[in-house]
């Protein structure tokens, strides 16, 4: 009887993991089925050579067709598709055979991964892709390892990319975001053609992402719509092609970009690349952004912080630049303090020799003319005070006049014969040098350790140029930005480890190097320079669409990029949608800007648990609108926050927005739930909300208003 019921219980056990499985094997070996929540994605195995069958919602793609291309199309015999590694042999062979070898089900993090290896039928070549699920976020991870198993020579590789996916026959448009300076994130739409349309970075920086959503033609509405959509994790170079066959589907292939760059393996070596991450979704760009926000904040930001409350930070940076000492940051750190700031965080400015931006980066000391204790004693101060100390930082760059440089002017990038493009009057490190890695490794850590620093500013803001390591092995040379990422990586996760309690702030000129292997080891990112109010809002909604808000800092500050002088209490409102900063000079401010101050940083004290941890909803987005509306909902759906910025008021009738009705339906409540809407009358169910929505409580250009919807 016993042994019955463990026999019983074992069954049942077996049966709850094997429901759970998301991946599923044919009982001829020969197909594959990987499964998330709604999405299905098939393989199978024809002559030996592994397909992708197809991928997209459950139900209907179970019927396996066709396959719809290889699922490692390789540089080698009919060029049908945009390979994903291409290499050349030690004896000048140029094409690739692959054939499948074998699969295996691995877990990585806690999920099931499918390992599928394949082998050239001739030389020594294995390629082990892999797909990791995960179920709940509608999304898989997959990546590459390429392997020399020979015993002699070496397998150069000139491309090799993390990924693909083919979408179903089709039109199509494809949405990414692109950038510059200033205006960060701007979504553009364009229709696949026949051919390739690439997206690409060929720099560290770029103040666009690699996310994309691909659409069927037309498809547009936010809330419905196919959408497969993706993001490369890594913050070097990255390419994305994809590829519209005549008479067929889309081709997504993505990953680092081999452009003026190549790998040579040497025997017994092997090398793997950084993750691209695919979705699909029938919900629209919500049903995106929700996934994508919901992974980045669940599975990527640091652990240590993940759930962690984001302070309200000061930043000296607007109101000193350069100008900085002991007295004045104290004086800002009294007003900080007093108006309700968590973290002072002192800029630019604080170290060795920089008096202005020609001079001092590299030389990672406190210049003792502008803090002749140094810093800790003044650190205590403000630690006195009630508030944390952070600080700003530029580890991968140097100025010219430096002791650093004038020491070491070999350990820039550089080419021989060559002119060293300056850009903010700085170079950048070789980080890809292990001395250049050990000197910042010791610097930070010195700093870290003799001073009570609680957050870190990590800024970058050159873009790339000269290349050129020419003491490396010529072997290596043109390895040099992998390696540089490699170490930069390897730098931070270094000094995250020793100090576990920093957090650390990811700054490339504002938002220029904004990606999910960044936001998977910084906890936030100063999302633009830009701290108009008008622009921001256009910023911030692209932003908020592909990443969380609690990584999203934002400060008010004086800078007014249009003239505009607009109120401190719309520039407040604008920020509380992500982390909120102060960066004025609040020595200056009245005794009126700091009670605005005061209330305003006391109400996103009230409000940011929802904001920075409840699902976000981008109810009317200011690219279609003459507003801007966005909803965040806690997990309970018992809290809401609304944020409206009107832009611009028009005439009625006068424009399409206008014509149309004045409804908001709000998203995410519970249908059968009460809520009371702050200063509104009566008490609405859930439903109505939704469906029929309120009345946009708001007149006027340039004005805002948040306000919080409480279950009752
Ligand atoms: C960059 C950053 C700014 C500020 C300055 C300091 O421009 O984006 O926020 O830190 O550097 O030099």
């Amino acid at each position: 009887m016993r042994r019955t019921s463990i026999i019983l219980m074992l069954c049942l056990i077996t049966v709850a993991v094997f429901s759970q499985n998301s991946i599923r094997v044919g009982d001829d070996g020969r197909s594959m089925t990987i499964t998330t929540r709604s999405t299905a994605y098939h393989l199978s195995m024809v002559n030996n050579e592994v397909r992708m069958v197809n991928y997209g919602n459950k139900i209907l793609v179970e019927r396996a067709g066709r396959p719809l291309g290889a699922e490692i199309p390789v540089r080698g015999g009919f060029a049908n598709a945009t390979p994903l590694l291409e290499v050349i042999f030690p004896d000048g062979v140029r094409d690739i055979e692959l054939e499948y070898k074998s699969y295996g089900i691995i877990n990585t993090d806690g999920y099931q991964t499918l390992q599928i290896t394949q082998c050239d039928k001739y030389y020594p070549l294995e390629v082990i892709s892999y797909i990791k699920v995960l179920p709940e976020y509608d999304l898989i991870e997959k990546w590459i390892e390429v392997r020399n198993t020979g015993k002699k020579g070496i397998i150069k590789i000139e491309n090799l990319l993390s990924g693909s996916i083919y979408l179903p026959k089709d039109a199509y448009e494809l949405t990414h975001y692109a950038g510059v300076w200033g205006n960060e994130f701007t979504p553009q739409t364009t229709k696949l053609t026949p051919g390739i349309k690439t997206v690409q970075v060929k720099d560290f920086k770029s103040y666009g992402s690699s996310s994309f959503l691909v659409r069927p033609e037309g498809e547009t509405d936010n809330y419905t719509g196919k959408v497969w959509f993706g993001s490369i994790k890594y913050s070097g170079n990255w390419r994305i092609d994809f590829e519209k066959f005549f008479n067929g589907p889309v081709q997504v292939a993505g990953g680092m970009n081999f452009w003026d760059q190549e790998l040579n393996l040497k025997p017994g070596n092997s090398f793997t690349t950084p993750r691209i991450v695919f979705g699909y979704t029938e919900l629209g760009t919500e049903g995106v952004t929700h996934a994508l926000t919901s992974y980045i904040r669940e599975q990527l930001l640091p652990s240590s912080h993940r759930d962690k409350i984001r302070p309200v930070l000061y930043n000296s940076w607007y109101a000193t630049t350069f100008d900085v000492n002991e007295e004045h940051q104290l004086a800002l750190a009294k007003v900080a303090k007093d108006i309700g700031v968590e973290m002072f965080v002192i800029d630019d400015g604080w170290f060795k020799g920089r008096v202005n931006d020609k001079a001092g980066l590299g030389d990672w000391t406190v210049d003792t003319n502008k803090f002749p204790n140094g810093l800790q004693p003044m650190i205590e101060k403000i630690n006195a005070l009630g508030l944390d100390f952070g600080i700003w930082i530029e580890p991968e760059m140097v100025n010219p006049n430096s002791d650093l440089y004038r020491a070491h002017p070999d350990w820039v990038f550089h080419f021989p014969n060559r002119r060293r493009h300056e850009g903010r009057n700085q170079l950048i490190l070789n980080l890809a040098r292990e001395d250049v890695f050990q000197y910042l490794y010791q610097s930070f850590h010195k700093l870290l350790k003799e001073n009570n620093i609680k957050f870190i500013k990590w800024d970058m803001n050159k873009q790339m140029s000269d290349p050129g390591f020419p003491s490396a092995p010529a072997d290596e040379q043109r390895a040099v930005r992998i390696r540089y990422m490699e170490n930069l990586y390897r730098l931070v996760e270094t000094l995250r480890k020793e100090f576990p309690e920093v957090w650390f702030e990811n700054c490339s000129s504002g938002g220029g190097r904004i990606d999910m292997a960044m936001n998977s080891r910084y906890d936030f990112n100063w999302t633009s320079d830009n701290t108009d109010p008008i622009d921001r809002i256009f910023i911030q909604d692209s932003y908020l669409t592909l990443f969380p808000a609690n990584t999203m800092i934002s400060w008010i500050t004086h800078e007014d990029w249009h003239r505009q002088n607009h109120p401190l209490e719309f520039k407040f409102d604008v920020c509380m949608a992500g982390v909120l900063g102060i960066g004025y000079d609040i020595t200056k401010w009245t005794d009126a800007e700091k009670d605005v101050a005061r209330e305003k940083i006391a109400r996103y004290r009230e409000i940011r648990k929802t904001v920075q941890t409840g699902t976000p909803y981008r109810l009317v987005s200011p690219y279609d609108n003459n507003r801007s509306i966005l909803q965040f909902v806690n997990r309970e759906k018992s809290e809401s926050i609304v944020f409206i910025y009107n832009l611009a008021e028009y005439p009625g009738n006068s424009i399409p927005e206008n014509r149309r009705s004045t409804l908001v339906q709000l998203r995410g409540l519970t249908s059968g739930s009460r809520y009371k809407l702050e200063g509104i009358e009566g008490v609405y169910s859930g439903d109505f909300l939704m469906k029929t929505g309120i009345e946009i409580p708001l007149r006027g250009a340039y004005k805002s208003r948040i306000f919080t919807i409480k279950e009752v």
